[in-house]
């Protein structure tokens, strides 16, 4: 992300959301806004914009960096070139996605939210894809994949690495 037009996004996103809070007094009102204006432009937060979201809304950072943490869509790297999400609700967990997880985690590296070092892949958690009787259920660059395993995730770690 360019760092002038990051600048320039959050304060027109912090020029709209004072007129908002004119009305409504309450600058927390304002953040969910401008983070999503900022990550639909660039794709993902950039940590240096939060300070600057902060000052502008006279929060702490803690509270931005919290609010962002707490909703899974907000991303603070840029997203690889593909994305697989994998379901870890409550059917999936019965059908094995943990022991997914933790393969991810062991031979590949990648923990929720991580991206591959070459960028070729970003590895997401979901809550239920509604594709619990293909469970554990994933997917992959938003087309849904069914009884996923560890072959499955191990051949297109490899078929999609640089
Ligand atoms: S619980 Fe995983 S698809 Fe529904």
């Amino acid at each position: 992300m360019n760092s002038e037009e990051t600048i320039a996004i959050i304060q027109s996103e912090c020029e709209r959301a004072r007129a908002f809070l004119d009305q409504k007094g309450n600058p927390r009102t304002a953040l969910l806004p401008i983070l999503q204006a900022i990550q639909s432009q660039f794709g993902y937060i950039d940590k240096d914009a939060l300070p600057l979201i902060a000052q502008e809304l006279n929060i702490s950072q803690a509270e931005v960096r919290g609010v962002v943490s707490f909703y899974h869509d907000f991303r603070l790297e840029p997203e690889g070139q593909h994305v697989l999400k994998l379901c870890r609700a409550e059917a999936c967990q019965s059908m094995g996605c943990e022991s997914l997880a933790t393969h991810m985690q062991e031979r590949h590296g990648l923990l929720p939210g991580q991206t591959l070092p070459d960028s070729s892949l970003t590895f997401e958690n979901v809550y239920c894809l509604g594709n619990c009787a293909l469970a554990p259920a994933a997917m992959l660059d938003g087309k849904l994949v069914g009884r996923v395993n560890k072959e499955w995730i191990d051949q297109l770690i490899s078929g999609v690495r640089r």
